[in-house]
């Protein structure tokens, strides 16, 4: 069974918590956040140890695997860590920048262990239920809505990498796995976006609150999607893929299923809340995934080109953005 080590007691950390807590394949011995309270909340739930340093908790305990649920802008330097200690590592996305993307897996296969990087949304079953539907065929049209709720602290957004990276990367992610017909994934060749700020706290930080994206593939087949930082109805996460085969939709997960039909309409209730409330089944799977990776059971699924052609999307998509004009992905 993976012994693994957890950095990070935030958001992530918590649903991470609850995951490796419901997984029998895995057993955590140590949870570490220089936020030692959080740290110790976690560490209860999990009945393992808790540390500050998180590079003390990578040197002082034995552990197969490291989880790296730490703010985006330290995953680089924790990953490396945790293969210089010959640990596997799982790490929330965005991994790094391009470079440093390349040099995490440089650094995998250097210490002969494994890198996950954490789509969780192609391990959830609605999604998966899409991708096994569409099959080899390729659509014509993905179209992907995902509005996060709550908004994120100023402190995250501000350290997050910008929407694109941050959030908009799941739904790249998604269109390219469900355009990827017999290949586990395909990489558009243009993309363009625009954005509007109307929040007065986004605005003041400079961070975009919305962004539409179109990106096209070779034979011209198109993705759509359009996030925002704030959805004041709930987590709001819809899928709908059209093709010569018919079309596939995919709404949200509700508070209740209950629907009350009146004179003046019907009314559903909200969507989910937040994250935790919506993928918990995908966040439960992306880590039995890693410790079956990690046992040597299976190859992982999220593969270092998948992740190198989400950051040059991304990059491309930011470039479209700041300019204002379409951009030709290139994977060099
Ligand atoms: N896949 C998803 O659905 C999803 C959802 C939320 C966040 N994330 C990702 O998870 C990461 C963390 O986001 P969050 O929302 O949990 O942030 P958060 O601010 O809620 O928590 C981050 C925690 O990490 C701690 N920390 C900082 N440096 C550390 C280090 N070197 N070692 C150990 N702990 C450290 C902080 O004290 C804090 O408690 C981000 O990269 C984010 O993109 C992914």
């Amino acid at each position: 069974m993976p012994r693994v080590i957890l950095l990070g007691a935030g958001r992530a950390g918590g649903f991470h918590t609850t995951s490796i807590s419901q997984i029998d394949g895995l057993d955590a011995v140590c949870v570490a956040d220089p936020q030692v309270d959080r740290a110790a909340e976690y560490a209860r739930r999990l009945g393992c140890a808790v540390e500050a340093d998180p590079a003390k908790a990578i040197a002082s305990y034995d552990a197969d695997a490291l989880i790296v649920a730490t703010p985006t802008a330290t995953h680089t330097d924790m990953v490396k860590l945790g293969f210089a200690h010959g640990l596997h590592v799982f790490c929330e996305k965005p991994l790094g920048l391009l470079d440093d993307i390349r040099e995490c897996y440089g650094a995998s296969r250097e210490a002969g262990r494994e890198l996950m990087v954490a789509f969780q949304r192609r391990f959830d079953p609605e999604f998966r239920a899409v991708r096994a539907q569409i099959g080899p065929q390729r659509p014509q049209i993905v179209k992907l809505t995902s509005r996060d709720s709550p908004m994120p602290s100023a402190p995250y957004l501000q350290s997050s990498g910008g929407i694109v990276k941050d959030c908009m990367i799941h739904d790249i992610d998604i269109a390219n796995w469900m355009m990827g017909g017999d290949e586990t994934h395909a990489v558009p060749t243009r993309v363009s976006a625009s954005a509007y700020t109307h929040h007065p706290m986004l605005k003041e930080i400079g961070e975009h609150e919305g962004v539409a994206a179109t990106m096209q593939y070779d034979d011209g087949a198109l993705a759509v999607i359009d996030v925002s930082r704030t959805c004041n109805f709930g987590y709001d996460q819809r899928a709908e893929v059209f093709g010569s085969f018919g079309m596939i939709q995919l709404g949200n997960r509700r508070e209740s299923v209950v629907v009350s039909h009146g004179g003046d309409g019907a009314a559903f209730a909200n969507p989910l809340y937040s994250f935790p409330q919506r993928y918990p089944d995908a966040y439960r799977a992306e880590l039995e995934h890693f410790a079956a990776v990690v046992s040597g059971e299976t190859e992982c699924d999220v593969r270092e080109s998948q992740v190198v052609a989400g950051e040059i999307i991304c990059n491309a998509l930011n470039a479209a953005l700041d300019t204002g004009a379409a951009q030709d992905v290139v994977i060099a």
